[in-house]
């Protein structure tokens, strides 16, 4: 058998999938941003997204972002942009291609989600050239006809298509043009052995990727839509996992109920690995198993999202398996509730997202104080860093193309235990996307050095402990978009302990 080429057709230049089936999922639902209540069903917000996603992905407009973000620390960078897709690669002694991830770079320059391209912009002409694989006729036996100049060219927000074979001489023109100031930036490690650069005066490797960082970090209206529809999507099949429940007798069960409503929709591509965690698991933050038995078990945390077109989702629910919270589980999830909601209504541009990280602890501390599992002043144990035993990670990420995104800045050195694994450190600018994900856990390998440790054991009571340990754990987790004033949940899964319970009792 000969490899089947790779290539990835974009959704929004393939027929719209099939819109999620709202009438079966109707329900009014509300938007609170600071100063403004609006009711909107998700019939709705669903038509809203989709009317964005007809048009093409601004890929012009984000070349002109870079480039004005570089010109912010050199007034005079320009030059040539260049950037390449990912290859195809076949897997290790087999002939099958490896699993296709667009490049992330090249996807905001482009919005092309096809292999073995590349995208050169000019930014005195402000104009992009897109780079196709020239058809290859032994391979259109296996593969179909590929996208030709004029496919490209209609679907993609660029200026000029041309096979990838034109690369080395059309770069070469463009470095004649630029004379003898011209530079090339591009990605270390990211550019191919056969293309030279001979022609241009000097070559950058350093400033486009955090330009290109920066640029993300602010999403404009349709990366929201994607990540709107992706959130839309995987909220749909929260849903249906949730409704699955009672039935489930592994977790793996739960996983493929969120697979199948993802990928029935269109959305094939997770944004990460699903995590669908019974009992004790979900103490462990990232476990990926999925097929432990259920039985027995008090609450499954499922942590999964899909991505749309290469943005993502990222959502977290927790639900009791009987259709009913334990008193300890409700306990908990109280508690992480009340740090979402509260966290989440602090957040509006210019907030410093390590105050928001810190409020939550301080919600937790309140919490497991009025439960007797903390014991002792709130502010000694905040001093402490004592709930770092039981919330150890940060309270939410930016998310775009990649479910961590960029732009973050975080400081794993950072010797302060609550901050060391906060993935955002800094002011939230409008237009960013970022998770907020608290929890509190029951992992016997974190809090039994805390119990050993006299300097925070003085502050938990082990023996209310005790009655937790079945919880496992509880995370709550939405993707918000910053707003001048306030923010906007792009999360539509149920979160309501009751409405909840009713979901899982329903199944
Ligand atoms: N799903 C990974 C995270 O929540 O950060
Ligand atoms: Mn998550
Ligand atoms: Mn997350």
């Amino acid at each position: 058998m000969r490899p089947r080429r790779f290539s990835c057709l974009n959704h929004s230049s393939a027929p719209f999938a099939r819109p999620p089936n709202t009438t079966a999922t109707v329900r009014s639902h509300t938007t609170t941003t600071k100063n403004t209540t609006t009711t909107t069903t998700a019939a709705m917000v669903a038509e809203n997204f989709e009317a964005v996603l007809k048009g093409k992905y601004p890929a012009k407009a984000h070349a002109r972002r870079v480039v004005d973000i570089l010109r912010q620390k050199a007034p005079k960078a320009g030059g040539v942009f260049y950037l390449e897709s990912t290859k195809t690669k076949l897997q290790e002694d087999n002939d099958s291609p490896e699993h296709f991830r667009q490049r992330r770079f090249f996807y905001y320059l482009t919005g092309c989600n096809m292999a073995d391209c590349a995208v050169a912009y000019d930014t005195a002409a402000d104009k992009l050239t897109l780079f196709i694989p020239p058809i290859d006729p032994d391979d259109v036996i296996w593969s179909g006809l590929p996208v030709s100049i004029d496919d490209a060219l209609a679907r993609y927000d660029v200026d000029e298509v041309k096979y990838t074979n034109e690369v080395n001489a059309t770069l070469a023109h463009l470095a004649s043009r630029a004379g003898p100031a011209s530079t090339v930036f591009a990605l270390a490690g990211q550019v191919s052995d056969h293309v030279t650069f001979l022609e241009f005066a000097a070559k950058d490797f350093e400033a486009l990727k955090p330009a290109i960082e920066t640029a993300r970090v602010v999403k404009d209206e349709f990366e929201v839509a994607m990540i709107r529809k992706a959130n839309h999507i995987s909220s749909e099949a929260h849903g249906a996992v949730i409704r699955r429940a009672r039935s489930a007798r592994y977790e793996r069960e739960l996983e493929a109920a969120f697979l199948e409503r993802c990928v029935a929709h269109g959305a094939k591509e997770m944004a990460y690995h699903p995590i669908l965690a019974g009992g004790k698991a979900a103490a462990t933050l990232h476990y990926v198993d999925n097929n432990a038995p259920l039985q027995g078990k008090q609450n499954v945390l499922i942590d999964a999202g899909a991505e749309w077109d290469n943005y993502a989702s990222d959502i977290t629910r927790t639900f009791p398996l009987s259709g009913k919270f334990t008193k300890e589980s409700r306990d908990i999830y109280d508690i992480v509730y009340k740090m979402q909601q509260d966290c989440t209504g602090m957040i509006k541009a210019g907030m410093l997202w390590d105050d928001i990280h810190l409020h939550a602890h301080k919600i937790a501390i309140a919490g497991l104080l009025a439960l007797g599992i903390l014991r002792g002043d709130a502010s000694e144990i905040l001093a402490a860093r004592t709930s770092a035993a039981f919330f150890p990670h940060g309270l939410g990420h930016y998310l775009g193309l990649d479910t961590h995104d960029v732009g973050g800045n975080p400081n794993r050195g950072d010797k302060d235990m609550l901050f060391r694994y906060l993935r955002l450190r800094g002011v939230i600018p409008a237009g960013s996307v970022v998770t907020v994900e608290p929890g509190v856990y029951f992992c016997e390998f974190i809090i039994k050095p805390y119990l050993e440790d006299p300097v925070h054991s003085k502050f938990i009571d082990a023996a209310v402990l005790e009655r937790y340990w079945d919880v496992g754990g509880v995370r709550i987790e939405d993707n918000i978009l910053v707003t001048e004033n306030g923010f906007e949940n792009l999360t539509t899964a149920i979160k309501e302990p009751a409405e909840i319970e009713a979901a899982v009792a329903s199944g």
